[in-house]
This record gives C-alpha cells, structure tokens and sequence, in this order.
C-alpha cells in the first residue's frame, strides 16, 4: 500500500489527539443511557427480525453492545503482549519506534480498562446476566501461538475494522446513547494512529519472511479468523439467551433459527467481514504479497 506513515509522525500525531483518561468516558454522572440503541444498525441488525417488538429489538441491541465491549476487549488482550514483544526486539535503534510502540501498547491497556468499566456500568444497570466466551487469556494464548506476520495481519484487519465501524456508522449516528457514542469516538481517535503502525509492523516482518513464509502466514490469518468465528457463534447463543432471559420472552424454535441466521452474518459481520472487505487491510495484503488479497477476497463475502 502506497503510504507516507512514519513512527515519528504517528507518534506526533498520537501525543496530540490521544489526551482522555478512562475516567473522563464513564462513571460519576455518566451513565449508560438504556432507552436508547448503543449499536448502529448495520452492526447489530435487529431490526428484521419484525417478530420482535420494538423494545426486544433494543434490548438486544444494547446485548449487542455488551458483547462489542468484550470482544473489543478480548482482542487487545492479544494485541498488547504483541506490540510488546514487536518493540523489545529493538529497543535500540529507532528510538521514535519504540516510543510510538510503547504508547500503542500503553492506549491499548488503557482499552482494556476501558471497555471493562464500560461493561461494570452495563450490567450493574442491565440487571440481567450476558455470558460470555473465554477467558479471554486464553484465547489470547492461541492466537498468539501462530506465525507473528499472521497475528499482525489480524491486528491490523482488526485496527481498519475500527475506523471502519466509527466512520461509516457511528459518527453521524444521533440515535445512540451519546455515553456509548463517546466511548467509540474515542477508541477511534486513538486506533487511527495504530492502523498506521500495524501497517509498519506488517511491512517490517515481511521483509523477514520468504515468499512462502509470506503465503504460510495469510493462511495462517484465515485461521485466526476460524477461530475467532468458532468463538463468535458461541457468543451469538450467549446472546440470544441473554434476550430471552431480560426480557421474559420465549423464542419459537422458528423464531430462534431466524435470530440466528441474522445474527450469526451481523456477529460476522462487525469482527470479521468489515476488516477482512476494508480497502486499506486489501491493499497492504496486496502489497506484501501478490495473490494474498485475492485470497482473502475470495473467502470475505463468507462473514459479510
Ligand atoms: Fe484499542
Ligand atoms: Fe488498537
């Protein structure tokens, strides 16, 4: 991909915008709003499923919203150990680099806290138990134990997926609860400045690899993204049954194959597809290695 990312610009550019404290999103007089969405649409996809009302719609939007807490959450428990260990392999010879990484590895920590008090402040309010995958640590633990070049490119199909989600539904959205709003804008304003990175740490680890080094390690990033997806579907039933449970209402058998059809493409959707179609993620694959982002082309319609 044709950019002009350097680690001192990124760094620049971090020290700038990324300025908030977990703090300044949530808690004291800043609740979670709950008669209104906290997902867009094109994310959740609740509103076909017409055999619920208004309301159930809602409710399982905002169960959506819970589980993007977590899932987000989950996903940067891999992504710190990573930047981590990327950086310290060269603590001396760039010193922008290891401080842009640093700060990277420090916002996505903060990311962590952050979607955990999101979602302390959900279910004090909620009232009702949304189960969840994991633990996270351990899924963590299998992602990593694949090629470093496939985890980075995951990380950054995981990055765009982000500005992605914000940009195109999210920032023009008045619909939803503005606490919820807030928390995504400013995940966003501080994951601009690590898809940029993720994009030098993908390019710096493929000139280590050979061609079929390279290959190996797209495959490898499929499979990543089967686990994941194992892990997702899972998630969708925890959903599902978290629906049923807040609000009293007992799905059909029909019913609930309905549900999970739409829900099953909008889990893939959100984690999957809207990373693995972003242009930005196509045309680095495309780059490093011709044939990748034909690969990955071909398999994405899958999780749209
Ligand atoms: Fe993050
Ligand atoms: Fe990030």
């Amino acid at each position: 991909m044709d950019h002009n990312y350097t680690y001192q610009a990124v760094l620049a550019d971090a020290e700038r915008v990324n300025t908030w404290r977990v703090e300044d999103l949530i808690g004291d007089d800043k609740a979670l709003d709950f008669a209104r969405p906290f997902m867009p649409e094109s994310l959740a996809r609740t509103a076909g499923l017409s055999f619920l009302s208004e309301d159930e719609q809602r409710v399982l939007n905002q169960i959506r919203g819970h589980e993007y807490l977590y899932i987000f959450g989950l996903v940067e428990e891999f992504i710190l150990p990573f930047v981590l260990d990327h950086a310290r392999v060269r603590l001396h010879d760039d010193d922008y680099r290891v401080r842009a990484l640093l700060r990277f590895a420090g916002e996505e920590a903060k990311h962590i806290q952050l979607f955990k008090r999101f979602r302390e402040d959900f279910t004090d309010a909620f009232g009702t138990r949304c189960d969840v995958i994991g633990p996270p640590q351990e899924i963590a633990h299998a992602v990593l134990a694949h090629h470093p070049l496939a985890v980075a490119f995951a990380i950054l199909h995981i990055e765009w997926m982000t500005q992605r989600h914000y940009v195109e539904s999210i920032r023009d959205n008045r619909d939803l609860d503005p606490q919820f709003r807030s928390l995504l804008r400013h995940h966003w304003m501080e994951e601009a400045q690590h898809a940029k990175l993720d994009t030098l740490m993908v390019e710096s680890l493929t000139q280590a690899c050979s061609g079929d080094e390279i290959d190996r390690a797209v495959d490898e990033y499929v499979q990543i993204g089967g686990l994941l997806d194992g892990g997702l579907q899972q998630q969708m039933q925890f959903d599902l049954d978290a629906l049923e449970r807040a609000t009293g209402r007992r799905l059909t058998p029909d019913e609930r194959e309905e549900c999970c059809a739409v829900q099953r493409q909008a889990i893939r959707w959100t984690f999957l597809g809207s990373g693995m179609t972003h242009r930005n993620f196509l045309d680095t694959l495309g780059t490093v290695r011709p044939g990748a982002r034909a690969k990955v082309e071909e398999i994405a319609p899958a999780f749209c």
